[in-house]
């Protein structure tokens, strides 16, 4: 068997971390040309490494080989989150998914849509409203965190304006600590981004477990009846769902489907006309602009993955992005192809890994998907929109989440939809 192509390095000096962390696209590229190779190795958070890039070796380490590469107790995740399902393994993950799948599907997902649909209303429909190019990221962001706030913690933006600015600003910082060294240092008059991001997740520990204890009604509700392994969880789990990492991934998706089809009016008429073409588009864009750059996991014994040996105790990371582009699955693998889903790769969704795979993969998904088609649908049905200025950098950075880096500016315009407006395909 050969090796897997690429260097372990030596521990500390040989780390790539820094490296990957700056440019993770790139960084991968270079390797995959550099080993012609979508699996490789070598050393990141100090630990010799899988990078997986192909298709294949994503279906591998997520689903055929789910029980041979674990989640990582120790991750940040962990220590801003406390213990969530994101970082449990085995049967306490089992009924951990099996116990809060339940609040995303079926009566329960069924009884937030009325929800979905007013807040996307009330957040998108002054778009036009300044005559000035809205920053979309922001403005997106600002709709994903309504969601999140009224769905999971019956906290209206319009009927509790402060404690919704304050839980904003909170969340806010909690995220900033998940991002930065986790030092927790205080002195007086200063303090690390770490210590006051714990200082945060505090805070909003106390509101979390105030509504737990007196909101009978929805999701909140829900989940304080639900049979969880110890007192803690349910307020984990809603630190979790609340945080700023659900409103940025669905900023994320937002801003790349406007700018994918911002200029473009028949492909906006289209997936007015055909909710299909409109599926299609929304696969192409989490295949081409994944929010999360991808997953790790550690091999729990010595195993393979695309035929390559991976040993007891290394990591394996999938790269989401690379993923997607892998030439052996999709044709012309950078260009916005949306017929693709309806041609070559019709019911090959599985080989995307925008919302994880197999067993681990997302809990939100339907939830994440029922939003965004109606996010996306009020836009196409209530705006034309185009890029403005028209020339921008569109350069996408990758982490924490996927955007461009430079915010994009978009100008709307209202439609009223008359047989003129629906002919006029410019
Ligand atoms: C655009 C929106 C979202 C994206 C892109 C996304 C992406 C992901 C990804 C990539 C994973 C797998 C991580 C891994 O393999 O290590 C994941 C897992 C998870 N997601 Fe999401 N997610 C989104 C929305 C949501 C929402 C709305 C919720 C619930 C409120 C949610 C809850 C979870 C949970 C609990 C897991 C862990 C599942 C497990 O480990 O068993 N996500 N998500």
């Amino acid at each position: 068997m050969y090796k897997l192509p690429g260097n372990a390095g030596v521990s500390v000096f040989g780390d790539n971390s820094l490296k990957f962390y700056r440019d993770p696209v790139s960084f991968c590229q270079q390797r995959i040309e550099k080993h012609r190779s979508r699996v490789f190795q070598c050393r990141m958070l100090n630990r010799p490494t899988a990078f997986i890039c192909s298709v294949q070796g994503m279906r591998e380490l997520l689903c055929e080989k789910s029980n041979l590469f674990l989640k990582d107790p120790n991750d940040l995740m962990t220590n801003m989150y406390g213990d969530t399902v994101v970082t449990t393994n085995g049967e306490e993950a089992c009924l951990l998914r099996l116990s809060l799948t339940s609040l995303f599907t079926g009566g329960c997902l069924g009884s937030s849509s009325d929800y979905i649909t007013s807040v996307c209303e009330r957040c998108l429909k002054d778009l036009s409203l300044s005559g000035q190019p809205e920053c979309v990221y922001s403005a997106f962001k600002r709709l994903g965190t309504e969601l999140v706030l009224g769905l999971f913690l019956n906290i209206r933006a319009e009927e509790q304006p402060d404690l919704f600015q304050e839980i904003m600003q909170l969340c806010t910082q909690h995220w900033h600590g998940l991002i930065s060294a986790p030092v927790n240092l205080k002195v007086p008059l200063w303090s690390s981004g770490f210590s006051t991001a714990l200082d945060a997740r505090d805070k909003l520990m106390v509101i979390i477990k105030d509504k737990l204890e007196n909101d009978t009604q929805g999701f909140v509700g829900s989940l304080g009846s639900l049979p969880l392994p110890d007192s803690t969880s349910a307020s984990q789990h809603l630190l979790l769902f609340i945080s700023a990492l659900i409103p940025k991934a669905l900023a994320s998706l937002l801003t790349s489907f406007t700018l994918a089809l911002s200029g473009n009016k028949q492909a906006r008429l289209r997936a007015m006309e055909d909710p299909d073409y409109l599926r299609t588009v929304l696969l192409e864009v989490q295949r081409l602009w994944p929010p999360f750059i991808g997953g790790r996991r550690i091999a729990d014994q010595d195993t393979t993955i695309a035929g390559f040996p991976v040993p007891k105790d290394y990591g394996a990371i999938y790269i989401s992005h690379s993923v997607h582009r892998d030439p052996e699955v999709f044709q012309q693998p950078d260009n916005f192809l949306p017929e693709r889903w309806s041609g070559r790769n019709a019911g090959q969704e599985h080989f995307l890994c925008s919302f994880g795979n197999g067993p681990r993969s997302c809990i939100g998904t339907k939830l994440t998907d029922v939003f965004l088609k109606e996010a996306c649908m009020y836009l196409i049905k209530h705006y034309n929109w185009c890029l403005d200025p028209p020339s921008q950098d569109l350069e996408y950075k990758w982490l924490p989440v996927s955007r461009p880096a430079n915010p994009p500016t978009i100008s709307f315009t209202r439609l009223d939809l008359t047989r003129s407006d629906r002919s006029d395909t410019n």
